[in-house]
């Protein structure tokens, strides 16, 4: 399997809890390296571009107020099949699905304060990197 890059949101419901360190070791422990990361504070605006592509589902806006409401770890996963190795991690989107073990069967409150965001292709994961990260701030 190739090596690839995924790009990792931690969210406001695990970063105002304190939990950034217990949910990096698990990537770590997954043999995922951090090869960039930032914490910033988006605004509903940046939200909404970077979640475009639910723009139509009901949950759109409590989304986007939700991702601006407290800082978030943006960063950026290096590894063998990263992508689907970060999915694993993360587990199901709904905790009430996550299997034993994983960041969000764990940690997450709910579907939408569900502690970790990863992207979930190829062609997702340039997309989403590129929104946050230039080119010189990927420095293995
Ligand atoms: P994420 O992996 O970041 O991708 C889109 C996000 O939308 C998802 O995680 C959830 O946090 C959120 N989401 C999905 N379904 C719902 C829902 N039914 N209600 C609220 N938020 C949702």
């Amino acid at each position: 399997m190739a090596t690839e890059r995924t790009l990792s949101i931690i969210k406001p419901d695990a970063t105002t809890r304190n939990l950034t360190g217990k949910i990096n070791a698990k990537f770590e422990e997954a043999g995922l390296r951090i090869v960039a990361q930032k914490r910033i504070q988006l605004t509903k605006e940046q939200a909404g571009v970077f979640y475009a592509v639910h723009a139509e589902r009901p949950f759109y806006g409590e989304l986007c107020e939700f991702m601006a409401s407290a800082p978030v770890v943006v960063q950026v996963l290096e590894g063998e099949g990263a992508i689907l190795k970060n999915r694993e991690v993360m587990g199901a989107t709904n905790p009430a699905d996550a299997a034993p073990g994983t960041i969000r069967a764990e940690f997450a409150q709910s579907v939408g304060e569900n502690s970790v965001h990863g992207s979930d292709s190829p062609e997702a994961a340039a997309e989403e990197i590129a929104y946050f990260f230039s080119g010189l701030e990927l420095v293995g």
